[in-house]
């Protein structure tokens, strides 16, 4: 069965501000790799070759210029505008005629997977049921789509449900055959006033139609707030391999640390997991474990522990370790000598300092 794939990429991320008013989250990177690309990653390693992925007019033109046309993975991109945020069922109906209604695996751009989705996108492919669900154990259900279970079978969908019936999540990635467009055409927007892929699952169990349960057991992050970012930058970089390309001059790189190419360490301590990208300068520092530094930031005198800087950013003679930061693009955060001695910041909507 050719699968095909469609990536949900239209959400404004509101609850990643202020990062997010001027880039999709979408793109924000994780590890320095958008997290996105994960999501693409994953349908190219399950075998599927042609991917849909669903934009906003607001946000789509920079997913366009940065994932193409899907020749960087060798694979077909195609993508669909959903003018208005109607809910992930009004999404499949929109990306209905580029699917060529044909069976697909869906996944929300914002969601990380650790073992991708490769053996269930096999095992659809194997029993072709109408639909593939996958879901966890979380400790949190009421922020998500919740399912109750019945001798293994799926007996109830809820979307956040604020009395949960059970703690089993839908994690962001469904498999369908096309009944799921008919489904979608059969049901009414949900009290927030979307059509909610929950609802349509539902109506194919009403149908007697076969919905497949699977429990991933492997981590799963919706990076949809900035702690599950920061959480999701733990757990790739957990996972990187020691690589280190670029110059390494008078310093100590300890444990597993991507270096890429151009970028040039002048004096450092760096001890891993940390990525550093292309074209980053870092003198005189300590870099810890669990830190991301984007392409082309300058990094000098201080020290830095699990965080994450963005692209283009400069952080410079601090006395205090920066912890557990988020660093937008092209940000300046350095010490003056001018005087009053003052804080003196200059910070856009929604972001957060915490000073000891
Ligand atoms: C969406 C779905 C929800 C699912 C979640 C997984 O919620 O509506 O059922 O559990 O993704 O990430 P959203 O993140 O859009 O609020």
């Amino acid at each position: 069965m050719q699968l095909r794939g469609l990536i949900l990429s239209g959400g404004s991320g509101t609850r990643l501000r202020p990062l997010t008013y001027t880039s999709a989250k979408q793109l924000v990177p994780v590890a320095n790799k958008p997290v996105l690309f994960y999501g693409i990653e994953a349908m190219v390693a399950a075998g599927i070759e042609d991917i849909s992925i669903i934009i906003s007019p607001q946000t789509g033109d920079e997913i366009r210029s940065v994932a193409g046309d899907g020749a960087q993975w060798g694979v077909r991109i195609h993508y669909v505008v959903q003018d208005e945020p109607l809910g992930l069922a009004h999404a499949v109906l929109t990306a209905e005629a580029s699917l060529e209604s044909q069976p697909f695996a869906m996944y929300l751009g914002d969601n990380l997977l650790r073992d991708g989705i490769a053996s269930f996108a096999d095992r659809f492919r194997e029993t072709r049921p109408e639909a593939l669900i996958l879901l966890q154990h979380v400790p949190n259900p009421s922020q998500y789509g919740v399912a109750e279970l019945e001798d293994g079978r799926v007996v109830r969908l809820t979307e956040k449900p604020a009395e949960p019936k059970s703690d089993l999540a839908l994690v962001g990635v469904y498999m369908f055959q096309p009944s799921i467009f008919d489904a979608c055409r059969a049901i009414e927007p949900s009290p927030r006033g979307e059509l909610e892929i929950a609802d349509a699952i539902q109506t194919l169990i009403d149908r007697g139609l076969a919905v497949e349960p699977h429990i991933v057991t492997g981590w799963w992050k919706d990076t949809g707030q900035w702690a599950d970012m920061m959480e999701a930058n733990r757990l790739v970089l957990d996972a990187v391999e020691r690589s280190v390309e670029g110059e390494v001059h008078d310093s100590h790189v300890e444990g597993r640390v991507v270096l890429s190419p151009g970028a040039r360490l002048e004096r450092c301590r760096v001890r891993g997991p940390v990525a550093i990208g292309a074209g980053a300068v870092v003198r005189d520092a300590y870099i810890g474990p669990y830190t991301a530094i984007g392409p082309g930031c300058h990094i000098d005198h201080c020290e830095i522990e699990n965080s994450i800087i963005l692209e283009g950013s400069i952080v410079a003679d601090l006395d205090v370790r920066l912890e557990g930061s988020l660093i937008g693009r092209n940000v300046r955060v350095r010490r003056t000598q001018s005087k009053p001695k003052a804080y003196r910041l200059l910070v856009g909507d929604n972001s957060e300092i915490k000073i000891p």
